[in-house]
Parts: C-alpha cells; sequence; structure tokens
C-alpha cells in the first residue's frame, strides 16, 4: 500500500516570532507552489508558539506539531502542558520520546508510553521516537534497543498502536551530520515494521519516520526506501529552501 509520506519539521528550542513569521510565510508559499499529489507537512515548535502558527498556518496544507507533552490529563504538574492544551492550538502531532528528552529529562520507555497514550486520547497523534546510541549500535544492540522502546509503546496502547507515528532516530545521527545509510535505515525500519505488524492488522497506515541529519541532499535515497515514510527533520528544518527541497524529495 502507498500513503503519502510525511515530512516532520522538529525546531527544538529555535526561533522567534520575527524568524517564525519568515518562515512560515516561505514554507507555506513554496509548499503552494507544488504541484501534484505532494507529501503531507508538519512543523512542531516550541509550546510557546502554537499560537502564533494557528494563526499563521490557517488555511494552508502545513501542519502544526509540539514537540513534548504530558502523560497527565491536568492537575499539579507544573510546567507541563497537556494534550488537550495542545489540540486548543490546532496541534495535530507531538512528538514523544525524542532521544533528547530521554537524556536530558531521564524519560523512560515507560514515560514516553504513557505520553503517547495520554497525546492519543485527547486526539493528537504522537511522533513517538526511538533510536540507539553509538555505543548501542558498536556493540550490536541497536534491535535490542529500538524494539524494547516500541515494545513499551505497543504494550501501553494496544489497538490503538495503529495511530501513532513512529520516528526512528539514531542517536548517533542527530545533529552531527553523519546520516544513517539508506540501508542502515531500511533495516531498522523493516524490523520495526515487522514489530508493528505483530501488534495490529492495520500497520500498513503507520508512518515510520527516518531522523537525524536528513538534509537536501540525502532525503531523496533515504525516502526511496521502502519501509521510510518519511522524515523527522531537525537542523534543515530552520531553513525555508532546505526544507522545501525535503518536501519536494517526498512527492
Ligand atoms: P537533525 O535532528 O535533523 O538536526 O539531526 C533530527 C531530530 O532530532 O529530530
Amino acid at each position: 500500500m502507498t500513503k503519502r509520506k510525511l515530512i516532520a519539521g522538529n525546531w527544538k528550542m529555535n526561533g522567534d516570532l520575527a524568524s517564525n513569521d519568515a518562515l512560515v510565510r516561505a514554507l507555506i508559499a513554496g509548499i503552494a507552489g507544488m504541484s501534484g499529489s505532494t507529501c503531507e507537512v508538519a512543523v512542531c515548535v516550541p509550546a510557546p508558539y502554537l499560537a502564533q502558527l494557528q494563526m499563521l498556518r490557517a488555511g494552508s496544507r502545513l501542519e502544526l506539531g509540539a514537540q513534548d507533552v504530558s502523560a497527565h490529563a491536568s492537575g499539579a504538574y507544573t510546567g507541563e502542558v497537556s494534550a488537550a492544551m495542545l489540540k486548543e492550538f490546532g496541534a495535530r502531532y507531538a512528538i514523544v520520546g525524542h532521544s533528547e528528552r530521554r537524556l536530558y529529562h531521564g524519560e523512560t520507555d515507560a514515560l514516553v508510553a504513557d505520553k503517547a497514550k495520554a497525546a492519543l486520547a485527547a486526539g493528537i497523534t504522537p511522533i513517538v521516537c526511538v533510536g540507539e546510541t553509538l555505543a548501542e549500535r558498536e556493540t550490536g544492540k541497536t534491535e535490542d534497543v529500538v524494539k524494547r522502546q516500541m515494545a513499551a509503546v505497543i504494550h501501553t496502547n494496544g489497538h490503538c498502536i495503529s495511530e501513532i507515528v513512529v520516528a526512528y532516530e539514531p542517536v548517533w545521527a542527530i545533529g552531527t551530520g553523519k546520516t544513517a545509510t539508506p540501508e542502515q535505515a531500511q533495516q531498522v525500519h523493516a524490523l520495526l515494521r515487522a514489530q508493528l505488524k505483530a501488534a495490529t492488522e492495520h500497520c500498513d497506515r503507520i508512518h515510520i519516520l527516518y531522523g537525524g541529519s536528513m538534509n537536501a541532499a540525502n532525503a531523496a535515497t533515504l525516502l526511496a526506501q521502502p519501509d521510510v515514510d518519511g522524515g523527522l527533520v531537525g537542523g534543515a528544518s530552520l531553513k525555508a529552501p532546505d526544507f522545501l527541497q525535503i518536501i519536494a524529495a517526498a512527492l
């Protein structure tokens, strides 16, 4: 089954009102100028800018996402943002379990699974990130690590797993300029697909994105792999021409 690819930008902790405005206007204009049946495009922005983006994207095909979400629905959780709040500002997606959150904020597999569940309960599609560190790859643990991370999300979310997006992001490739080869990406994507297939009969509708130094030059070959359904793009999503080239490679 062929499905439209999904290209999602992850702005991380970057941007300001003025530069967001310029970037988003350039993206919307660029996407509108692309002909034919295009891929789906989203930007995952810092939470304070959701309101700005909600206005900027109105009437366009650009979808909106957050970079994290609370596992809780509401209550005494200072600093957290609930999925329902994200929804009110037009977010369709929320990244969960990004390696930077696993590493700097101690997020466990179980917490990531709970965050995915909280997102789904509010009608937000979680973009669940999995990926191995360089040490794990070099010691032959890649398969074990990504399967363990994925298994926690499958366990907690049951049949709803068909509603998630998965992003395979090898930690050693994030922000380093070292991209996984198309073969390395395809290998992990295929094993994630098999794991998801065992969990849901609707596995075909799940997008499995590749992330980690995806750029205008390498996007086409990565996206040509049979199990690569799109990209989660960090650095290159902050420059309109680069991001538009990646989008064009996914058409
Ligand atoms: P990068 O980041 O494209 O800058 O490597 C990807 C990500 O962390 O989602």
